[in-house]
């Protein structure tokens, strides 16, 4: 079973395909397994690795009270190198893309493009800072079945595919109880990383469903326009969980930002 440790803990990946180092961090409350379509799909243009952050998925539990965003860049940071590398494609999804900034912000040497999917810079505001307690609150009273009946309505766009949201069901359901209340910590309390944003010099791909009521196409849009020469494509049909809903769209996408070229070869014989 692929395990690294770094910083004191045994983080979990899952890999695919060879070459130049693909890092791929998921979202919140998921899982790696939420990357299966990009690494069938990507593995014959990168050594494709999904890693599950710190207390999630297969990774050991954690005891930390939050999961602060810098920690979790920190790990995959560690991860990165000991995978033998010293830069890697970086793609994170929401909660993965917070992480995602916070590398840029710690070890920008280390990225070598960076995928901003479905997340924002900006920090949580009063009503959301809120709303993170009221989740604990619910989850730690209702238990996980509830966070997964409300991702599987507002992560996805309407009209979700059994298998879709199955796998949606399962990584929440899968999640610990300690990393769920951890993790919503740590998202309530990360900075703002808008100021960053200008500073960004790799190559750059900002993607995000049509759908998506969280991190709606304007907002992305607003997101690359503040990165200098950032790419954005709103994947049509997908709410917020793109990879897994749109998976062909979406590694197109990825392909032609990791190649620098134009691919069509997930679409059908006309
Ligand atoms: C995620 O998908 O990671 C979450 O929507 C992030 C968040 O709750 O801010």
């Amino acid at each position: 079973m692929p395990y690294a440790r770094v910083n004191g803990t045994m983080l979990y990946y899952r890999e695919a395909g060879e070459g130049h180092l693909a890092l791929f961090i998921h979202g919140f409350p998921l899982d790696h397994s939420m990357w299966l379509d990009q690494l069938a799909g990507l593995a014959h243009v990168r050594r494709c690795v999904a890693v599950d952050l710190r207390g999630f998925g297969r990774s050991d539990p954690v005891v930390e009270p939050a999961l602060s965003m810098e920690m979790l860049a920190d790990d995959v940071a560690e991860l990165i190198e000991a995978l033998g590398s010293n830069q890697a494609d970086v793609v994170g999804l929401s909660m993965g893309g917070y992480v995602a900034l916070a590398l840029w912000e710690l070890r920008p040497a280390l990225v070598r493009t960076l995928t901003l999917a479905d997340t924002r810079a900006a920090a949580d505001g009063p009503e959301a800072r809120q709303k993170r307690q009221a989740t604990i609150d619910l989850v730690l009273d209702q238990g996980r079945g509830v966070l997964a009946a409300e991702a599987i309505r507002s992560l996805l766009a309407p009209g979700p595919s059994a298998p879709v949201q199955a796998r949606v069901r399962s990584m929440v359901e899968g999640t610990r109880y300690e990393t769920i209340v951890a993790a919503l910590q740590g998202m309530r309390d990360r900075v703002d990383r808008t100021h960053l944003l200008p500073t960004i010099s790799v190559p750059t791909l900002v993607v995000g469903g049509e759908q998506d009521a969280g991190s709606p196409p304007a907002q992305m849009r607003a997101l690359a326009q503040a990165i200098p020469g950032a790419r954005t494509v709103i994947v049509p049909g997908a709410g917020h969980l793109c990879p897994l809903e749109r998976p062909a769209e979406v590694n197109e996408a990825l392909i032609e930002l990791f190649e620098g070229r134009k691919v069509v070869w997930w679409k059908p014989e006309p």
